[in-house]
């Protein structure tokens, strides 16, 4: 099977802990380096947790540490510890990992992975978009070498997560999402209109939990956070998995409606950070308005199952 090269660049995070398994579960996926951003938590912490993921499960994959600030500079005052734990990874107490980040930035790492490939790469996004943004202003030549930038972020006919508006994100670096939009690379958004719609029951993931070994009960504990962040606004009924939806898109669109026209990212005043579609068949972008979850879910399960569960290699 020919495979997708995909650069993964993310910031663990407890959705993005659980994406980062799947894409190593994916038969379809050949993951090429892990690229770190901060958002859910600081940059230290988010490379840390890449790095102890990457550790624990013996993945083969690179870590690049990147962005700890946003693309026009700004640093972060408040990390979202009520959804991911102070730690990023739901305060589990995990010890330090062994494993070390690469000496090269992920920003050089994409620019020069970029210009020596000999195969297509796509770039899944699923933090904010801050080291895509900075290679490509960089490296302006690498635009036409990128196959895709897959992302999950933005909301179009949604409310946002953090504002009326605007989905995380988005709302981390509205500047970078802008300058990707108007880079002229082909982007796939997953915002919230398709990741609200494939939620994960508290029943099937203690189904993993007994099923996928060390994977299920790492995912069981630090999902607890997300869990009582969802039940404290009275949602018991599932937890959208951002980031694993997003990840899924990336090889099975056909479980998606996919909207084609242009992106726009507001930057100014209350809508900042909105992501606003204009709809049109031959625009630039594609973005998923609507996600099939029950064909997501067989997907997601058979493909855990058969990395992580008894039996498994
Ligand atoms: C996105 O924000 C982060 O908290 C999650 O990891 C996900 O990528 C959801 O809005
Ligand atoms: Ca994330």
């Amino acid at each position: 099977m020919k495979k997708v090269n995909v650069i993964f660049d993310t910031d663990p995070g407890i959705d993005d802990a659980m994406a980062l398994l799947l894409l190593h579960a994916l038969p379809s996926i050949d993951v090429r380096a892990i690229s770190t951003v901060f958002g859910n938590a600081s940059i230290e912490d988010c490379t840390r947790n890449a790095l102890y993921i990457c550790e624990r499960f013996s993945l083969p994959y690179p870590v690049y540490k990147g962005a700890g600030v946003t693309f026009a500079g700004l640093a972060e005052t408040e990390y979202p510890d009520f959804v991911h734990g102070a730690d990023g990874l739901g305060d589990v107490g995990f010890p330090l990992p062994k494993r070390r980040a690469e000496s090269q930035s992920s920003v050089t790492y994409m620019i020069e992975t970029l210009r020596a490939a000999s195969e297509p790469i796509e770039v899944l996004a699923v933090g904010r978009m801050t080291n895509v943004a900075e290679a490509l202003k960089q490296a302006p030549d690498i635009a036409p070498l990128i196959q895709r930038i897959v992302i999950m972020g933005g909301a179009v006919e949604v409310p946002g997560n953090v504002t009326e508006w605007a989905e995380a994100n988005i709302y981390g670096d509205p500047e970078a999402a802008a300058f990707i939009f108007d880079s002229g690379v082909p982007v796939l958004m997953v915002g919230l209109d398709a990741t609200l719609q494939h939620r994960m029951k508290k029943t099937a993931l203690m189904s993993l939990r007994d099923q996928l070994g060390d994977a299920g009960e790492f995912l069981w504990h630090i999902k607890q956070c997300y869990l009582k962040f969802y039940a404290d606004k009275g949602i018991f009924d599932g937890f959208p998995i951002h980031d694993s939806t997003a990840a899924l898109a990336l090889v099975h669109p056909e479980c998606f409606e996919i909207r084609r026209g242009r992106l726009v990212c507001e930057t100014q005043g209350g809508p900042r950070g909105r992501t606003v579609l204009t709809a049109s068949e031959a625009g630039p972008h594609a973005v998923a308005m609507a996600a099939d979850s029950e064909k997501l879910t067989a997907i997601f399960e058979a493909a855990m199952l058969a990395k992580y569960g008894a039996g498994s290699q």
